[in-house]
């Protein structure tokens, strides 16, 4: 689908303890550009995601990352290799300070002027550096996991789902952040939003209990009638 992809997944099996949740997925991204999982609540997403990260360990299937087969290289090397990754859920300290998550973000690259970097991509976080993450809204939460995943100067973003839970003004924030990582870098999008995925991503993978069962470019998509049925409940 894409020359020399900076991702590509093929027949991914993943279980959590005997119930298998994965059942050969797949997904691939380019160096530069955007890419969007879609699916249902429970379609295998977040799984996904955590498979490359190596969060969980597949049973079966290849995760070349940058031209490396990673299926057993632990998560922090990935990380290190240039996968960044913002979770769905508890992606930042609740108990630290947000610039104490954003140090803590840098240590892999051991460049704290990326915090200013980071400032300047999303100013509001700049207002609120002594606060305790734990108390920032939503979309500020989002912001802060956000800026500490680029502080270790990603190649490909993996992001599950920037804006759930955060209100529709501050949306458009984000996603225009993420419109314009994903002109630099190699951006994968979890996101329910549809019509917002579709503006970040050039192409999109549909699953569908625990299987890839769409993918092409957006505007391919965008008119198969097949594509909504899959996103509709
Ligand atoms: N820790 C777990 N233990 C057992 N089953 C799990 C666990 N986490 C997820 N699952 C199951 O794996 C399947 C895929 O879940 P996953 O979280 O990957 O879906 P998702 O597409 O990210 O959904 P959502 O849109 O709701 O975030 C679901 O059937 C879910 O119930
Ligand atoms: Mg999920």
């Amino acid at each position: 689908m894409f020359d020399d992809p900076i991702l590509n997944v093929t027949g991914l099996c993943t279980y959590y303890g005997t119930s298998q949740a994965l059942f050969g997925a797949e997904i691939s991204a380019p160096r530069i550009g955007g890419v969007a999982i879609l699916g249902l609540n429970g379609a295998g997403k977040t799984t996904l995601l955590k498979s490359i990260v190596g969060e969980l360990q597949p049973r079966k299937g290849q995760i070349t990352f940058d031209q490396e087969d990673v299926n057993h290289v632990p998560t922090h090397r990935r990380i290190r290799r240039g996968l960044g990754y913002v979770p769905q859920e508890h992606a930042v300290f609740g108990e630290l300070t947000v610039r104490e998550n954003l140090l803590v973000g840098g240590i892999t690259s051991r460049d704290k002027s990326g915090i200013e970097e980071v400032v300047e991509i999303f100013p509001k976080l700049g207002e609120r550096m002594a606060q305790y993450a734990g108390t920032l809204s939503g979309g500020e939460r989002k912001m802060l996991a956000i800026g500490r995943a680029l502080l270790s100067k990603p190649k490909l973003l993996l992001l599950d789902e920037p804006t759930e839970g955060v209100w529709i003004g501050v949306i458009e924030e984000i996603a225009e952040r993420l419109e314009k990582m994903a002109s630099e870098i190699s951006v994968v999008i979890v996101e329910q939003h549809v019509e917002l995925a579709l503006r970040i991503a050039s192409h999109a993978f549909v699953m569908d209990r625990g299987r890839t069962v769409m993918d092409g470019t957006c505007d391919q998509l965008k008119d198969d009638p097949q594509f909504m049925s899959y996103l509709t409940p």
